[in-house]
């Protein structure tokens, strides 16, 4: 699978621009602030109909403007796809598989697989629990259907529980009959999502340690630590018994959205004890154990998208993640960088077609050195 080409309209710093691609290395080269990061934010909305960086679609709408539309051509297995995004203020976001609207964004999700490498994004480690949720979820949405349903129903029944429980503290009276219903629904899910959560961090975690290895080149035993309450033998007596709680803080305080996934270094937790280093040194580990789950998953290689890394590894990690991408690792890969001088001495070494391209404030340019 790869991606032929990009057309943007208004979105961020682009107000019109049309790209094509090499179907294996493409480089964006410009200054801070020109609209790299932009450019491959772009891609992974055709991928997932969603930012990698804004949560709120409004937010890459380019100021001034009321709306977008990014659009793309795929080459999924020698046929063409086309990909259009568009999004008004105010208005339901819409998306076009070949010109046919998908109502339902969850089946568009998991078709053009992508994974992005930041590797200042360690917010992943050092944020709450949310953020490493979001990041497994993701990961297991693109992959199971069923876990994607189930997570659907389950935001929908939590939100619904939630609503409930604010109306009993205003009548100042919990209603176990009125809340039953919502109970049963969100234990059963809740079960069910952590058994797939606690099998896939166990085929997960080998290929993680393995990617450790490899970038950090050091015999540092990294773990991954799945803690949900929702597998203990007597959750649904544990789950009912703190309604009480949920009163008093006015909304559900078990069930998998409050989980965590706890990473370790050498039995301690790298939130608090690893180095910068090392903490990006796990993030890459992370994306590119997500790359091989993908892979192995979909029989396809996902899309890479690497912004910055020349920029935030030292030469013996850059030099480490060159050497999978001269091995042919991956499939197609989109690389940001603001030394174009730098990029070319470091790409120039792979044996691959590489097109370099010059972004200037919204502008792009074939780059021929
Ligand atoms: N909605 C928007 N409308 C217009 N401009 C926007 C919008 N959102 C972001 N920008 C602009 O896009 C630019 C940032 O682009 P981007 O993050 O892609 O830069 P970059 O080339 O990756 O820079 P760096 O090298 O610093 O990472 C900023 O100038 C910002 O003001
Ligand atoms: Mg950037």
């Amino acid at each position: 699978m790869y991606l032929k080409n990009i057309r943007l309209l208004q979105f961020k710093n682009y107000p019109k621009a049309e790209v094509q691609f090499s179907k294996d290395i493409n480089c964006f080269v410009g200054l801070n602030g020109s609209g790299k990061t932009n450019l491959l934010d772009a891609i992974h909305y055709l991928c997932l109909t969603k930012s990698a960086i804004n949560g709120l679609d409004n937010l890459n709408i380019q100021h001034e403007k009321d709306f977008f539309t990014v659009s793309g051509d795929f080459d999924l297995e020698g046929k063409s796809m086309e990909i259009r995004c568009v999004f008004e203020s105010g208005k339901k976001k819409q998306l076009l598989q070949n010109g046919k609207a998908i109502d339902k964004m969850s089946e568009h999700i998991g078709l053009l697989p992508v994974v992005i490498i930041a590797p200042d994004d360690t917010q992943l480690i050092t944020d709450g629990s949310e953020e490493r949720r979001r990041f497994f979820d993701n990961m297991l949405c693109q992959m199971h259907k069923e876990y994607l349903d189930q997570m659907v129903r389950y935001q929908h029944f939590l939100k619904q529980r939630n609503a409930l429980i604010k109306q009993f503290t205003e009548t100042g009276k919990w209603n176990s009959d009125f809340i039953e219903p919502y109970d049963r629904e969100i234990i059963q899910l809740s079960k069910s999502i952590a058994e797939k959560r606690k099998s896939f961090i166990k085929e997960y975690e080998p290929i993680l340690k393995e990617y450790y290895d490899i970038i950090s080149g050091n015999q540092e035993a990294i773990t991954i630590t799945y803690e949900t309450l929702c597998l203990n033998e007597n959750f649904e007596e544990e789950f009912k018994s703190i309604s009480q709680k949920d009163f008093i803080m006015k909304r559900t305080n078990m069930g998998i959205h409050k989980d965590d996934f706890v990473f370790e270094i050498n039995g301690y937790p790298i939130k608090k004890f690893g180095s910068q280093g090392q903490q990006k040194s796990f993030v890459i580990a992370l994306k590119l154990a997500q790359f091989q789950i993908f892979q192995a998953h979909k029989k396809t290689k996902p899309i890479l998208l690497l912004d910055d890394i020349f920029d935030k590894l030292d030469d013996g990690r850059i030099e480490k993640l060159m050497k999978l991408v001269a091995d042919h690792q991956f499939g197609q890969l989109f690389i940001t960088d603001a030394r174009p001088e730098r990029s070319k001495e470091i790409l120039e070494k792979i044996d691959s077609e590489i097109n370099f391209f010059l972004i200037e404030k919204g502008k792009v340019s074939a780059w021929n050195q």
